[in-house]
């Protein structure tokens, strides 16, 4: 199951898992870019609408994937938002904090709340969350970004600890900055709040390829994986 799998580093996640044989399903904020990867990743796949902050959604959703997959055996949590970009801590509103953590952070909690029966009855599995290196080993151009990446790395630390004694693998994936829909509007969102304009064209040159983070979240899915533990991070 790919959460977040519609766009970006998800739907490269969703064709890599397609083509390594999975049946997938895609869940998505954007339920047509959602039916529209598993609809390209061919006849085993199933597209979803999922607000992940809507509890009642999240688990009535999870619900009809499993059913639809015959079980859920990995979930990888790949769902985010970047929002407040090159913003001082003084202009960022309790609105705009409260979402990027609702979306960030609730959202990925809501998903294991849920998902961890369907893995239990699937005889074990894996979770994946993706963090982001931001607010784990560095800051982040962004206060609420920043921190919500931080408490998810904490949330899947505890988790781990939790569910693996339950035959649940779960682990944190940290990738460096990657050329996506979401990249591309944070730099255009830092460049408008005034960051410095060298260091944005920086970045923008020097971006990696979804399909790279793919391929270990892939990976990680996988048994061959079993004996890892904890936070991945990726270029
Ligand atoms: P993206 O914007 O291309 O894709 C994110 C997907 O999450 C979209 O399809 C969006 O509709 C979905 N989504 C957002 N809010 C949702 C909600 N409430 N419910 C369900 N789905 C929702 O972004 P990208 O860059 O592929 O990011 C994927 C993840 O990787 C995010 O968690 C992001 O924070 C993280 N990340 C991205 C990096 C980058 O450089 N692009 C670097 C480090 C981490």
């Amino acid at each position: 199951m790919v959460v977040g799998g519609a766009s970006g580093i998800g739907l490269a996640t969703t064709r890599a898992a397609a083509a390594a044989g999975a049946a997938v399903a895609v869940l998505d904020l954007d339920g047509d870019g959602a039916r529209a990867a598993a609809a390209q990743a061919g006849p085993g796949a199933y597209g979803y609408q999922l607000d992940i902050t809507d509890e009642a959604a999240v688990a009535a959703t999870l619900d009809r994937a499993a059913a639809d997959l015959r079980g859920i055996d990995t979930v990888l949590h790949v769902a985010g938002i970047m929002r407040g970009q090159g913003l001082d801590v003084r202009e960022v509103t309790a609105d705009l904090w409260a979402r990027v953590i609702a979306a960030n952070l609730t959202g990925p909690f809501l998903v294991a709340k849920h998902a961890t029966g369907h893995l239990e009855a699937a005889g074990g599995g894996v979770l994946v969350f993706v963090a982001s290196k931001a607010g784990i080993v560095t800051g982040s151009g962004s206060v609420p970004y920043g921190a919500s990446k931080g408490g998810l790395h904490g949330l899947a630390l505890t988790l781990a600890r939790q569910l693996r004694p339950r035959g649940i693998r779960v682990h944190t994936l940290c990738p460096g900055d990657i050329d996506t829909p979401l990249m591309r509007r944070s730099l255009d969102e830092a460049a408008r709040n005034g960051a410095d304009a060298a260091g944005v064209a920086r970045v923008r040159a020097g971006l990696g390829r979804p399909e790279d983070v793919a391929a270990v979240l892939t990976l990680l899915a996988a048994p061959a994986a079993d004996a890892l533990d904890g936070t991945v991070y990726t270029s």
